[in-house]
């Protein structure tokens, strides 16, 4: 697969059920199925969500869902199915809600993840994330859970100079 023949769109409904599929299998496994197609559904028309895909031709080979708040977003699901791994996908689906995070004028993302993820932990290291707390027990009683964060701007009032970033136009 070349990185060309990705690409990476919002999330409709129709999409729910095979996101759901992936969290279940490749993030929530032994945890119980908490993201199921109706959940997921939920994220994809919420207005304060944004969800979206991978896609090489037809099939989602990834997909990632973040909640945006005032000054906080949280980064709910993200994962890259096994085969299409290390080529770059979370990269770029990370980096769509990061740069819609900047533009909203969102001061920083959260996330959460098993303490026991070693290859999310380098991935969201990799992309700019600092570890802040161990959370024992956080799944279920069942596993801790690593609370990872990355600053955007300063937390506060934003400042009457502050505009958002240029993106890039590519
Ligand atoms: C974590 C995950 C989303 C990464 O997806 P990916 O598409 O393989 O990641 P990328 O190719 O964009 O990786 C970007 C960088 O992150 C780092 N990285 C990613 N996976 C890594 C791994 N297994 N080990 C070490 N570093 C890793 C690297 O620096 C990589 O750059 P490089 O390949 O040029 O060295 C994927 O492994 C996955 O789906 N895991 C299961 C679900 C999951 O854990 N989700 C996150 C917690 S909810």
């Amino acid at each position: 697969m070349s990185t060309d023949a990705v690409h990476v769109r919002l999330a409709d409904t129709r999409d729910a059920q095979g996101i759901a599929l992936m969290s279940r299998d490749l993030i929530e496994s032994g945890l119980g199925w908490r993201y199921d197609a109706p959940r997921v559904a939920r994220g994809i028309t919420d207005r304060d969500t944004v969800a979206l895909v991978a896609c090489e031709g037809r099939r989602v080979i990834g997909f990632a869902m973040m909640q945006f708040g005032e000054e906080r977003a949280h980064l709910a699901l993200l994962a890259v199915r096994p085969t299409y791994r290390r080529r770059g996908v979370a990269r770029r689906l990370v980096e769509w809600l990061v740069e819609s995070a900047m533009v909203a004028g969102i001061a920083t993302v959260h996330l959460e993840l098993r303490e026991s993820n070693q290859a999310a932990k380098r991935f969201y290291r990799a992309m700019g994330f600092s570890e802040t707390a161990l959370v024992p027990g956080y799944y279920q009683g069942k596993e801790a859970a690593l609370r990872m964060l990355r600053v955007l701007r300063r937390p506060g009032t934003v400042p009457y100079s502050w505009r958002p970033p240029r993106l890039d136009p590519h």
